[in-house]
């Protein structure tokens, strides 16, 4: 992987990083917005589903869907250290032979990695540049649904990200976080033939879960947002 970003990644999603990750996720279970996504998730019936995890870090969604009834998972990650520690957990929890795991860009990848029914990308469309080719490759994997959680595009995030680039500035690290605007990647998801289906918000985060346009309405399907504060 030779772009300037996925060299941040590394940089910053590194073996420590990984370890507390594990180690908050062993105490305290999935945080907040990947448990609204998993939640949203597990409501449309997920059985004996295929998932493909990208940027899932140390494989939380894998590992929770996976005991919720989800047949098998690809996981796809820039961070090596992301890749190795979500590879001893599965281990340690008795399903690796149900996970495969590959590292690199997905973008790259993309082209040697199978559909599946569910696709899922947790906080990770704010870790890359190219938020057409991210969003347009795995929206075109999804069979069933397309799960998502990214910022919203507020006056206080569109403040906020260029602060947090600026103390990556400081550090030297090549790192950045972007803000991608809620239309432009809702339109790229909508281009493959999925609809909305569920949308909840934070004061940071927005998670929406899409289907595709065959599938009839779950019953927890929502028109209007939920919106939950982050503290609660
Ligand atoms: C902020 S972390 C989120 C990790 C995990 N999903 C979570 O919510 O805890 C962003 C993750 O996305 C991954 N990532 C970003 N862009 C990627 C890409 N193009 N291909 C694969 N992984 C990517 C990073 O390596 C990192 O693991």
């Amino acid at each position: 992987m030779n772009c300037c970003q996925c060299q941040g990644i590394e940089m910053e999603f590194n073996r420590k990083v990984a370890a507390d990750d594990l180690k908050r996720y062993r105490q305290k279970g999935p945080d907040r917005t990947t448990r609204m996504l998993i939640d949203a998730l597990k409501a449309e019936g997920i059985q004996g589903m295929t998932l493909l995890d990208i940027g899932g870090g140390v494989g939380v969604i894998q590992h929770e869907l996976l005991k919720a009834g989800v047949r098998s998972a690809t996981g796809v990650d820039a961070s090596t250290a992301y890749i190795e520690v979500a590879k001893e957990e599965a281990q340690r929890r008795g399903h690796a032979d149900r996970i495969n795991l590959h590292h690199g860009d997905f973008v790259a990848l993309a082209p040697n990695i199978p559909a599946a029914d569910i696709v899922t990308l947790d906080r990770v469309i704010c870790c890359y540049h190219h938020m057409e080719g991210l969003l347009g490759r795995s929206s075109e994997k999804a069979r069933k649904f397309y799960g998502v959680v990214y910022p919203r595009d507020t006056w206080w995030m569109k403040i906020s990200l260029p602060i947090i680039n600026f103390f990556y500035w400081l550090r030297r690290s090549p790192f950045r976080t972007f803000l991608h605007l809620s239309a432009a990647v809702d339109a790229v998801v909508r281009a493959n033939g999925l609809k909305r289906r569920h949308y909840s918000q934070t004061i940071v985060w927005q998670v929406v879960v899409y289907g595709h346009s065959n599938l009839q309405e779950s019953q927890t399907s929502l028109s209007a947002p939920i919106f939950r504060p982050d503290s609660a």
